[in-house]
């Protein structure tokens, strides 16, 4: 045995082609597994591409970039499904380009952050956190409830979302300012809004559209959308 090692080890040559042959095995085993399933993203109900609102809201998480000291993944462990919930499926992030896993926690994670707090916790401790959390460092983002959300290229992204495989049908886009200003309106009758996207949680005080509203409705979505105790997505349970 070892003799015959001491051949392989003194030729260089065969040292490599062996070296070829053992990793190649290793490769194949790897890989002919991906090629039986169908797919690598479990099957779940509820999962919706983002309202028009939300999805700005979406933008200005990673123009601010919370995704610093924010992740939105609960890994399997016991300690993180305890405080955050059940952990983050492949489901819930096929939509998000680019996704929003992250890999700081200088905050808590956000992947279940929807309907833990109220809308008003969420503006004030955006605006100023320490007003909510005393012993908070997280920054004051203020100046986004002064700032207008952009809206100009609105349809344009929600396109460019639908050619990256998001499906937003024509009836989303056709609607796409209507059920922004209705998200963003808690007076306003939000029946079509929850047809074309359920869950979706309204915001903002009913005049001028922020930043700020629009980041809120994003934060209240966020883990929301799988029902967990629905029966058709027994297979997740842990
Ligand atoms: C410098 C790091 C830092 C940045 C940047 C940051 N945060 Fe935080 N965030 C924290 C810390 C620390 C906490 C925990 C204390 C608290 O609740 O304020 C927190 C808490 C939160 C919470 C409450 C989470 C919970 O489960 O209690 C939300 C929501 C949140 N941040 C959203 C955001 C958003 C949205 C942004 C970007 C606009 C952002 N954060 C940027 C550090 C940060």
């Amino acid at each position: 045995m070892f003799i015959r090692h001491e051949t392989i080890e003194k030729n260089a040559f065969l040292l490599l082609i062996l070296t070829l042959l053992v990793i190649s095995i290793g490769g194949i085993v790897e890989v002919i597994p991906l090629f039986t399933i169908e797919t690598t993203v479990e099957h779940v109900t509820g999962v919706r591409p983002y309202t028009p609102l939300e999805s700005g809201g979406r933008d200005i998480y990673v123009r601010e970039g919370c995704y610093v000291c924010h992740s939105q993944m609960i890994r399997a462990l016991r300690d993180e499904v305890e405080r955050y919930g059940h952990y983050s499926i492949a489901a819930e992030s096929m939509y998000d380009h680019p996704f929003q896993w992250g890999s700081k926690r200088i905050g808590p994670d956000l992947a279940r952050v929807g309907g833990k707090y109220s809308n008003d916790w969420h503006y004030a401790h955006l605006i100023n956190a320490q007003s909510m959390v005393p012993e908070s460092l997280m920054p004051h983002y203020a100046f986004l409830a002064g700032t207008p959300l952009d809206t100009d290229d609105l349809l344009n992204r929600l396109t460019a979302q639908r050619r990256v495989g998001v499906p937003y049908t024509d009836d989303q886009i056709a609607n796409a300012m209507a059920d922004l200003r209705t998200q963003a309106d808690p007076a306003a009758d939000n029946a079509a809004l929850l047809k074309r996207y359920p869950k979706a949680v309204q915001v903002g005080h009913g005049n001028t559209v922020t930043e700020l509203d629009a980041l809120v409705a994003y934060l209240q979505v966020l883990g929301t959308m799988v029902d967990f105790a629905d029966p058709a997505n027994e297979n997740l349970h842990q």
